[in-house]
């Protein structure tokens, strides 16, 4: 498997890029439902300051996609998004999509990588209740009931930082986590 810039990999790359995103989160309201949604995700990653990476297996095809967006003067990225080939996936290509993107991270001074990975079915246990007023004593208990994906960035080492209750209408929040980025040496 090979990482490499979505830009190098032409429209192909950008077609299946765009095809992954509608596969894997059309069947959320917030997802992408059409090529279209998906194409322009791709070209909007292709932005001046953006990040945007996939992983190739042997044949050259998409098998997964990250992209990172600057934010607080350039000190945190926002992982977005991330999305890996259905029949590929825990086969360590996220993993390896998340430490390519920490390792360009490191290298432009990043101090913090986040992410905010919604809850908008039923995944876990903070979903389809009040969150209020102790959101973040919730945050600390968050457990997994189907597989959601906040147990994959716990593994990759990101941290629950906080929740927008009801981001996406009641009941269905977003989980924020994030991760910092070592540095290379003395600041
Ligand atoms: C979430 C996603 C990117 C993970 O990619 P992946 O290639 O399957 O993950 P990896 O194989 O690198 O997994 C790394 C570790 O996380 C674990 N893991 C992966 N997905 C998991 C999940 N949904 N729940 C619990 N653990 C998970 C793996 O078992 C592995 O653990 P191990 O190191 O102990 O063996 C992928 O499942 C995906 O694209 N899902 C659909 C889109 C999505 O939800 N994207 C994230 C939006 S915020």
């Amino acid at each position: 498997m090979l990482i490499r810039d979505l830009e190098q990999g032409g429209e192909q790359a950008s077609r299946q890029a765009a095809e992954l995103l509608v596969r894997c989160f059309s069947h959320i309201p917030s997802g992408w439902h059409t090529l279209e949604e998906g194409l322009a995700e791709a070209r909007e990653s292709l932005g001046p300051d953006r990040v945007s990476r996939v992983a190739l297996d042997e044949n050259g095809d998409v098998v997964g996609w990250i992209g990172a967006v600057p934010c607080y003067q350039g000190h945190v990225w926002e992982l977005h998004p991330l999305v890996v080939r259905p029949d590929r996936q825990r086969q360590g290509i996220g993993r390896a999509l998340v430490a390519d993107l920490e390792r360009l991270a490191r290298e432009r001074g990043v101090d913090t990588i986040y992410v905010g990975t919604d809850d908008e079915d039923g995944r876990t246990n903070l979903s389809g209740v009040d969150l209020y007023p102790d959101v973040l004593s919730r945050a600390a208990r968050i457990e997994d009931v189907g597989g959601h994906p906040f147990a994959f960035y716990r593994k990759c080492g990101f941290v629950v930082v906080g929740l927008i209750p009801d981001a996406n209408g009641f009941g269905k929040p977003d989980i924020l986590m994030a991760k910092r980025v070592e540095s290379q040496g003395p600041q």
